[in-house]
């Protein structure tokens, strides 16, 4: 199975932002994890980050096609990101959502997510485990309905 694994705005400083809300793994650490869980798991990895909104669109408009599930943690998008909930409905792809900070247990606008009501999980506040126990569960939700 072929999965998307989008990265939104500033997730490309990891390692150089906050430790105590993001940990200490860059991006690409986070990355090379996901390519060890996704080898077990039987998942092709797509990797993608952007700043921008309309490149997350873009990128995945051009992927939809051929792709099993999108793992995304939309960063600061998550609050307020609705044409990137548009675009995912749209895709029609299972989506699960991640945040390596606890988003509940922080600012108030942070608890607010335009799209964890369109995703199939939302696991937050376990760093990197956040984004291998989504990909654990974002396998096992296309698995199950590849076996239907
Ligand atoms: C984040 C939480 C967001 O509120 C924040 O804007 C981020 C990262 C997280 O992974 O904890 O950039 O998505």
């Amino acid at each position: 199975m072929k999965i998307l694994v989008i990265n939104g705005p500033n997730l490309n400083m990891l390692g150089k932002r906050n430790k105590e809300h993001y940990g200490t793994d860059t991006l690409e650490s986070i990355e090379q994890a996901l390519t060890g869980k996704g080898r077990a798991l039987g998942c092709e990895l797509i990797f993608f980050q952007s700043n921008h909104e309309g490149g997350i669109i873009d990128f995945i408009q051009e992927k939809t096609s051929g792709a099993d599930g999108i793992l995304i943690n939309p960063g600061a998008l998550t609050h307020y990101g609705y044409s990137l909930r548009d675009a995912l409905v749209d895709c029609g792809l299972p989506v699960v959502e991640v945040h390596l900070s606890d988003i509940n247990a922080r600012e108030e606008w942070r608890k607010i997510s335009v799209i964890s009501d369109i995703a199939i999980k939302q696991i937050s506040g376990l760093k990197t485990k956040s984004y291998l126990l989504g990909l654990e569960a974002l396998a096992e939700h296309i698995g199950s309905r590849k076996k239907k």
